[in-house]
């Protein structure tokens, strides 16, 4: 992770929407010819576009009033026991049209942009009906200018009308949500919220086991607020990912392991949360895990769309190298969406998806944190973001 096979004054050569050749300066421009286009970064950072494992980026409203709650003393848990949380983006949700949730996931789609990301996995989960679900999922699917790969998460917290019913609504969701979604092929991936007072590990086992048999790939949000075994059923299902973590000991990391689970970690709902306890990179690193960073994007505990921030929060917080970081958010990440012979590295054959950051060492990119320095993002490419320029 830590050998990112950066080339100094480097330059590639792209045709139609992917790479062709990748090398030194002087040997690309050698094979320039007259209708190319030329595009010079300047002696800049050119990296692939982060690629963000794990995001829920359609949803309506905010929760900026829960925020302020938080503030005040309440924690995440206690609002959502109390009816806030994710049912009251549920509720908003719902009562938002297919369109109007279109025209806020394309504003959040600018704002990935605008941190240098170019792919990102795209969650359900604020619909909780099948009608609801479905609606997210197409909306994620008319997303322009950024790749979204789409995971369902009909399990993702327990509706107003479920209430204390728990197994009834898993029941629905394994009977007649995921049957529909995988119907329609309307995602690639299925997630669970696997957690003591949200779903238990056997109504996860339930959901996740009917998805792999609908042929989807498995994601867990596994040990967020405790130890409750997340990661060992992850490891069980050889699911692809398990993400979260904050609270998975060295038993469970062993575990994913042995089964080749590949951990998401997502420092951004650590911090927005207000909490001290990230997840055991290092230990995980060491055990030869194949780590990937991502956002969490969503209105309650991760608002945030900048990879960059959480490259910052990796290194300070949960002591990454930027070149781990790095890897981390770009080829591991990829990976674990089943892509990375398509994206998340800079080689003949791979789209062409890559941000040029306003720095010439990628240290900068994680060390200069809250600032944005990305210039312009390219997807297959053709550019779909570049920063504005300010006279000064
Ligand atoms: O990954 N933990 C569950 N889901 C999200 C939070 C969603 C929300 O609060 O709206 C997460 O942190
Ligand atoms: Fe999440």
């Amino acid at each position: 992770m830590r050998d990112l096979g950066s080339i100094a004054d480097g330059a590639m050569l792209i045709e139609d929407d992917r790479i062709s050749r990748v090398g030194g300066r002087a040997e690309i421009e050698a094979m320039i010819v007259s209708e190319d286009i030329v595009v010079d970064a300047g002696g800049r950072v050119v990296m692939p576009g982060f690629v963000d494992a794990h995001t829920h980026p359609v949803f309506a409203g905010n929760r900026a009033s829960e925020f302020e709650r938080r503030i005040a003393g309440a924690s995440y848990a206690e609002i959502a026991a109390s009816g806030g949380g994710i049912r009251s983006t549920v509720r908003e949700t719902r009562a938002t049209t297919e369109d109007q949730l279109l025209t806020a996931a394309q504003r959040y789609a600018s704002w990935f942009h605008s941190g240098g990301t170019t792919t990102i996995e795209a969650k359900s989960g604020y619909g909780l009906t099948i009608e609801d679900e479905c609606k997210l999922l197409r909306v994620i699917r008319r997303i322009e200018n950024l790749r979204c790969v789409p995971t369902f998460l009909g399990a993702h917290e327990i509706p107003d009308e479920y209430r204390g019913r728990a197994s009834a609504y898993a029941d629905l969701v394994i009977h007649q949500m995921l049957p529909q979604v995988a119907r329609e092929r309307l995602a690639e991936y299925c997630d669970v919220f696997c957690e003591p007072g949200i779903f238990s590990i056997e109504e996860s086992r339930r959901v996740l086991s009917t998805a792999r048999a609908l042929g989807l790939g498995l994601r867990i949000h596994a040990d967020q607020l405790s130890d409750a075994g997340g990661a060992t059923l992850a490891a069980e299902l050889h699911a692809n990912t398990a993400d979260h973590l904050e609270h998975t000991t060295a038993h469970g990391i062993l575990a994913l392991r042995s089964a080749g689970v590949q951990p998401v970690l997502l420092p951004g709902s650590v911090y927005a949360l207000g909490m001290a306890r990230y997840p055991n990179a290092r230990e995980m690193i060491e055990a030869g895990l194949a780590v990937v960073l991502a956002t969490d994007f969503n209105p309650g505990s991760s608002p945030t769309t900048s990879m960059p921030m959480i490259l910052s929060l990796a290194c300070t917080q949960m002591k990454m190298t930027p070149a781990e970081a790095i890897t981390a958010s770009t080829r591991n990440a990829a990976c674990s969406l089943g892509r990375g012979h398509e994206i998340g590295s800079l080689e003949p054959g791979q789209q062409a998806d890559f941000a040029i950051h306003d720095c010439s060492d990628y240290r900068e990119i994680a060390y200069f944190f809250g600032a944005p320095q990305v210039e312009a993002v390219y997807l297959g490419g053709q550019p779909v973001w570049t920063r504005l320029k300010q006279s000064s």
